[in-house]
């Protein structure tokens, strides 16, 4: 649409200069077209030609061949009308153009070949056409783009070649295109981003490439395109990674990737957009938009990202983007929206949030208060969570109702008594920490130094609140503290955990690292050493920590000799054994040690 007003804006200044002369005597109009006098525009759509009409007047400016049956365009085809501006052949059978089939058609700005049979169009086949500025081939069949297609095109500003089945964009294909400001393209049989192509098109502003199969956008996929302004990415249904330089040397103001397979925001290939002003995610199973990451964007105002799968906008999300004004975030899978995610919620104008499962809390106040302000698009945000609300729109709130409706509870944590939590050493202990609050408090773990922990390694933080101390140290001992926060504040709860020093188990006492060699090739190796039978010896305690090293050696010898390839290092880590002090034979000596020993 707004290519099609550009272009006649153009020919309409063009045409006031021809009205002078359509007073001369003029063939009549050919059978099955009809003619329009000022500007001379002659309709053959839908006219059951299968050639070109050959008695055109000269003079035609506007000539339109929609809907015909018209298979093959001849050399010098369209040769006498020199004055010809817009020349419109789409929906017909086209499959042949041949060279110079436009030739004479100087004064030509807009050439549609739109919805016909094109395979291949031939190098030369544009030749003559100097002033052309449009060039509409979407939905053919164009498999290539050979070299210097399109070298006569110097002026030309727009292609549209998208829904067609490229299957190879030649490197010199867009050369000469000098002018060229937008391409859509398609590449839905393309192996790759048709990178040195278009690094041919230095004056290009918009890029729209769509359907392609690839599942990276690998680094430095867009070179030398300095003015490019617009990208749209579209239907890539496999796209689910951008590498970090993917976007290297682009000056983007507008970003659009839509309908790929992106799972999460790519924060470090945009990083370097800080001119970028809008950006669309829409249609890709988005998760989370994290806390922090994009305040790169200084001047980014819009985000949409419809119809993803977005479960948290996180706090500070929009930080540092201080002309931030449209959110749209409709079909998601958002409970909340936290004013604390944006750098400041006054600079918001549109916010789309409807056909979301959204909590009616306290979270939402700030969007309800603004409702009579903010544009939401014409679908106002619906309660979906909470019993009493479910159903209501933002707008059924009545000023008066607001903060006793939209309210949230303090986390309160259960049964706090008093904590010590005592446990042997080598021991697993798992500490619960039950909240409650509205909305449900988020449950983190702080150790004795005041660290969050993770919900990974031998201490962590399990996902239903509770905290896991496996394999007890003494050093694990000191005061463990529960946070429990929602919006509308925190409680905590320390526990003291008391690691007691324990005779040593006698579980494992010998690991051994780096012994074995790598299975034999050949199946016949059946020859396999018993590691049991060496920790059963070892852990026994009848033989002495030193006779079961020899022990080992004396294995290690036998077995090396039988099977020749072993490694020739080997480290034990042992819990050494002091004098019996109890029925079970351990002391108080824990430490874990490490011998290395070397083969000859
Ligand atoms: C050309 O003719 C077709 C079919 O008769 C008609 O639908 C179309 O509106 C005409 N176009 C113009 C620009 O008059
Ligand atoms: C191009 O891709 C489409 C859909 O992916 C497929 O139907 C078509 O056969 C392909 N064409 C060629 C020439 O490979
Ligand atoms: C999209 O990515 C997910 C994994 O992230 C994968 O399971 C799925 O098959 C992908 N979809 C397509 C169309 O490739
Ligand atoms: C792409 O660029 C990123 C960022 O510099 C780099 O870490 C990565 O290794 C590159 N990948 C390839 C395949 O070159
Ligand atoms: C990037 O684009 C912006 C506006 O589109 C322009 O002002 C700026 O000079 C460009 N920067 C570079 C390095 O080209
Ligand atoms: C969000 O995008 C959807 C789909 O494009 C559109 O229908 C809706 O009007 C937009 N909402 C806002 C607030 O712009
Ligand atoms: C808990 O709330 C207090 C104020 O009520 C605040 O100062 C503190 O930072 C909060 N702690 C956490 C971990 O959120």
């Amino acid at each position: 649409v707004f290519l099609d007003c550009t272009i006649f804006q153009k020919t309409d200044d063009v045409y006031s200069n021809w009205l002078v002369l359509t007073s001369e005597t003029r063939r009549p109009c050919p059978q099955s077209c009809r003619c329009n006098a000022e500007p001379l525009e002659v309709n053959c759509s839908h006219g059951q030609l299968s050639m070109v009409p050959d008695d055109l007047p000269q003079d035609t400016k506007l000539l339109n061949l929609t809907h015909n049956h018209i298979k093959t365009l001849v050399h010098h085809q369209f040769q006498t009308l020199t004055q010809l501006l817009d020349l419109d052949l789409s929906d017909n059978l086209l499959a042949v153009v041949e060279l110079e089939a436009f030739y004479g058609l100087q004064s030509l700005l807009t050439l549609r070949l739109a919805r016909n049979h094109l395979k291949i169009i031939p190098v030369g086949a544009f030749a003559g056409l100097q002033n052309l500025q449009l060039l509409d081939l979407s939905l053919n069949e164009i498999l290539v783009f050979l070299d210097f297609t399109f070298r006569d095109l110097a002026a030309l500003k727009y292609i549209k070649a998208e829904y067609n089945d490229l299957v190879f964009i030649a490197h010199q294909a867009f050369s000469g295109l000098t002018s060229l400001q937008e391409l859509h393209l398609d590449g839905c049989n393309l192996t790759a981003v048709p990178t040195e192509a278009l690094a041919q098109l230095s004056v290009l502003r918009s890029l729209q490439f769509h359907r392609l199969g690839l599942t990276t956008l690998p680094n430095y996929s867009f070179q030398n395109l300095v003015h490019l302004k617009e990208l749209v990415i579209s239907h890539w249904p496999w796209l689910n990674t951008l590498l970090g330089n993917s976007l290297f040397g682009l000056n983007l103001t507008s970003l659009t990737i839509r309908h790929c397979n992106l799972s999460a925001i790519p924060y470090i290939p945009l990083h370097h957009l800080v001119y970028l002003v809008y950006l669309d995610l829409s249609f890709n199973p988005i998760t989370h938009i994290h806390g922090n990451l994009l305040g790169d964007l200084l001047r980014l105002q819009e985000l949409h990202l419809v119809g993803g799968s977005l479960l948290r906008i996180g706090i500070a999300a929009f930080r540092g983007l201080t002309h931030f004004k449209l959110l749209n975030v409709t079909r998601n899978l958002l409970t909340t929206l936290e004013a604390g995610a944006f750098q400041s919620v006054d600079t918001l104008k549109t916010l789309g949030l409807d056909n979301n499962p959204l909590a009616c809390d306290c979270r939402l106040l700030w969007v309800v208060q603004r409702r009579l302000f903010l544009d939401f698009g014409g679908q106002s945000p619906t309660c979906f969570t909470s019993f009493q609300l479910q159903g209501w729109t933002f707008l059924d709130f009545s000023e008066v109702e607001l903060l006793s409706l939209l309210t949230c509870n303090q986390p309160r944590i259960l049964n706090r008594k008093p904590r010590d939590v005592k446990v042997d050493q080598g021991q697993t202990v798992v500490i619960y920490c039950k909240s409650e609050g509205d909305p449900l408090p988020s449950v983190n773990w702080l150790n004795p130094q005041m660290r969050l922990l993770s919900a990974i390694g031998r201490i962590r933080a399990l996902s239903d609140g509770s905290l896991e101390v496996r394999y007890a140290q003494p050093r694990d001992s000191g005061t463990y503290i529960c946070v429990a926060s929602n919006a509308a504040g925190n409680d905590s709860m320390p526990v003291k955990l008391d690691v007691r020093v324990h005779p040593s188990s006698s579980k494992n006492p010998f690991h051994l690292k780096g012994w074995f060699a790598s299975p034999g090739k050949n199946g016949n190796q059946t020859h396999s050493f018993d590691i049991k039978t060496l920790l059963i010896a070892a852990t026994i305690g009848f033989v002495s920590f030193l006779s079961s090293v020899s022990l080992c050696f004396v294995f290690m010898v036998f077995w090396s000799k039988s099977k020749g390839q072993i490694k020739h290092t080997a480290t034990i880590a042992y819990v050494p054994r002091g004098a019996p002090s109890n029925s079970k034979g351990g002391t108080g000596n824990t430490e874990t040690s490490r011998l290395t020993m070397k083969l000859i």
